[in-house]
């Protein structure tokens, strides 16, 4: 699903219009022009992918095969509260990827998307280094170990109450109380 671009995003895509100029037009320059435009937009949209077409003269389709092969490149904005899934050897035998298809049922996303309220996203990795936790699950940049499908819930649960609270506390101040 595409979701619409956010007025920041709006104006750093017209940042990577500009910047295309200093990039020649030869297909060589793809993967170093797709860099660039993940680090301006933190991932790659479709009005990105067209620009970037337009100005190589290749087909839209070309850009995409190219850059899905690397996963380096994102296709949906980076949630909020990104959720790392680790399927590392270790983790994937104590059941991670039970773990992310309750992160995936619970968010109603798969790996590699974010809600369309953008708050969250999931992705996949492989081993973060703390296998003797598995399995691992990072939430923004905490690691939680010995996850259970069944500690899935409370942790989506306190982010959305630590929003709830952050908010009234903004309303708060907003109204001087
Ligand atoms: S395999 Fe998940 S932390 Fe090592």
């Amino acid at each position: 699903m595409n979701q619409e671009l956010t007025p920041e995003e709006k104006e750093a895509l017209k940042h990577v219009a500009s910047k295309l100029e200093f990039y020649e037009e030869q297909r060589r320059n793809l993967i170093p022009i797709l860099q660039m435009v993940q680090e301006t937009l933190a991932y790659l949209p479709p009005e990105a992918i067209k620009l970037v077409a337009e100005h190589l003269a290749i087909f839209e389709c070309e850009v995409y095969g190219v850059a899905t092969f690397y996963n380096q490149f994102r296709f949906h904005p980076p949630g909020k509260h990104p959720i790392k899934a680790c399927l590392g050897t270790a983790c994937h035998v104590r059941g991670g990827d039970i773990i992310l298809e309750n992160f995936e049922r619970k968010l109603g996303i798969h790996a590699g998307e974010t809600t369309p309220d953008r708050e969250f996203s999931i992705e996949k990795v492989a081993c973060v280094g703390c296998c003797a936790l598995a399995p691992v699950a990072i939430i923004d940049e905490t690691v939680h170990g010995h996850m259970a499908p069944s500690k899935v819930e409370g942790l989506l649960m306190r982010i959305e109450i630590e929003k709830e609270m952050e908010e009234r506390a903004k309303k708060k101040d907003e109204s001087g109380q």
